[in-house]
């Protein structure tokens, strides 16, 4: 076991300043002690990721991303929401949809479809096939505070991206936001299945009626990461390139008019840093001559190559829009996915019960502050926007497969990363739609 000691020796500063400290890692070596006050001067956030190692067995294949082993994050503090844009914004258009809380549905809204209507619904998501018998998670809605955000209305989706190529970039929680937009498109036009590669990991469908493109493109890490093979099998320790991005994504960047773009659930893993082909640090290690690094490096560091590399590509689609999904919190109860963690809530928390402190928001705040540094530096008018779905999440322990029923369907593990289908998954397409509305009307922040 990798001790705690390892991760409190790590460089714990969140901030855009500690980029200094990484870039000064001559100086650091050199002269580790005006480096140490100079990165505790930088040290902004009050409470740091004090993130453990996954150390079980990877049991979880490609489809399982592996969680932390977060100890209690009840323990941390609660802090307030810190969202960059709090000005209050009259128009009905322009408020903050993200910020809200759930409220009961009206009678006849509960789900925009069933198990029978969608017939794509993968099985590892088809809660209701695998006995879930609950269905009051389906009967709440998304209330922003300043404005109504409207139901999913399939119809005005496609009439938008009809003659598009949209894609979602990023790990298996990506691919479950694409399943559920799937099921809600479906509803008014049948998709054709164009492409499937046998680990599920890219996938295309056609929406005939539209000329609508619906892609799946599997990226971990969004850069380039390589699993070590020890002894002819997956280690499940990486080597990660921070400045290079995935090839798997970025060749097919240019085809897309929308990339909607998230990752994270990957990172919770003894991984090695590479700069310039150079190694220059490591997390969740224990190694004497290496830097340890606290895993927010590398999490800023793939959100901006990704970021730098759409900005600066050459040949991307005019028009196109680049949509940051921001961190979905897995929910384990009393442990994680390996050692009996579980989620079997059956109703949604309050905006008072939700945990703002956790390492979920500070992960989210990690990526909202790419986000803005791109938007910031971009070279062309609306770029880069953002759906952000953390704090609507946060408050839904209730939706993931889980294991309510005792079946162990997910070979003997809960799944309380990904989220049921139906289920309040089916939102970050609500927020989708209303953000491509917003951008026909031209009214997006810029
Ligand atoms: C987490 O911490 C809280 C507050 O300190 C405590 O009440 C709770 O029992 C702890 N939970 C676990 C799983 O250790
Ligand atoms: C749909 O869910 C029901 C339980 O609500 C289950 O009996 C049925 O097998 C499921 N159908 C499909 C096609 O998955
Ligand atoms: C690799 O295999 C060799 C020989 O079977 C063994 O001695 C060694 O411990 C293995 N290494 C790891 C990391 O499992
Ligand atoms: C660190 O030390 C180990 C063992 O002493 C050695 O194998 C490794 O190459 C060293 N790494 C660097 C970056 O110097
Ligand atoms: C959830 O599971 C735990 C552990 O199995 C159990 O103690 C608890 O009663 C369950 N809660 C609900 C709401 O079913
Ligand atoms: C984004 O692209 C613009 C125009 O090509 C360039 O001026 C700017 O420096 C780029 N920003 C980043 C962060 O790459």
């Amino acid at each position: 076991m990798l001790a705690k000691n390892n991760m409190k020796k790590s460089s714990t500063t969140f901030q855009d300043k500690r980029e200094r400290c990484v870039k000064n890692i001559p100086l650091i070596l050199s002269s580790l002690f005006i480096a140490s006050i100079l990165c505790l001067f930088f040290l902004i956030s009050p409470k740091p990721l004090t993130l453990l190692p996954n150390q079980g067995p990877d049991i979880f294949d490609d489809d399982h991303p592996q969680h932390n082993k977060q100890e209690n994050l009840s323990q941390t503090t609660k802090v307030s929401s810190s969202s960059s844009n709090s000005k209050p914004q009259k128009e009905e258009n322009k408020c903050d949809l993200f910020k809200g809380h759930w409220v009961p549905s009206l009678e006849g809204e509960s789900s925009y479809y069933t198990n029978s209507s969608c017939t794509t619904i993968p099985d590892s998501k088809n809660c209701f096939r695998h006995g879930r018998m609950d269905t009051d998670f389906l009967k709440w809605k998304w209330k922003p505070h300043e404005c109504e955000l409207p139901r999913f209305n399939p119809t005005s989706f496609l009439n938008i991206v009809g003659g598009k190529k949209m894609a979602f970039i990023g790990d298996s929680v990506a691919r479950n936001h694409m399943e559920s937009l799937l099921c809600l498109l479906s509803q008014e036009d049948t998709p054709k299945d164009m492409y499937k590669d046998p680990d599920d990991k890219y996938r295309q469908w056609y929406f005939p009626k539209h000329d609508f493109t619906l892609m799946m493109i599997w990226s971990r890490f969004l850069i380039v990461g390589e699993e070590r093979i020890v002894n002819g099998t997956g280690s499940s320790i990486f080597d990660l390139h921070l400045d290079k991005v995935d090839e798997d994504w970025a060749n097919i960047f240019p085809e897309l008019d929308y990339a909607i773009i998230s990752d994270g659930h990957w990172f919770f893993r003894v991984m090695y840093l590479h700069k310039g082909n150079k190694l220059i640090g490591c997390v969740y290690c224990n190694e004497q001559n290496v830097t340890n690094y606290n895993i927010d490096l590398p999490i800023r560091m793939a959100f901006r190559t990704t970021f730098m590399h759409i900005n600066g590509s050459k040949n991307k689609k005019r028009g196109l829009l680049t949509v940051l999904r921001t961190f979905a919190p897995a929910h384990f109860e009393n442990g994680v996915w390996n050692n009996g963690g579980y989620c079997n809530r059956t109703s949604p928390l309050s905006e008072a019960e939700a945990d703002f402190g956790s390492f979920d928001w500070q992960l989210r705040s990690i990526q909202l502050e790419e986000f803005e540094r791109a938007k910031r530096e971009k070279g062309e008018k609306r770029l880069f926007e953002i759906l952000d779905v953390t704090r609507a999440m946060l408050m839904r322990p209730d939706g993931h497969p889980g294991d309510h029923w005792g079946n162990k369907w997910m070979k003997g593990y809960n799944d309380c990363t990904h989220w049921c289908l139906p289920g309040p998954v089916d939102l970050w397409s609500e927020f989708l739609l209303a953000l491509l509305i917003r951008s026909q009307l031209g009214i997006l922040t810029s």
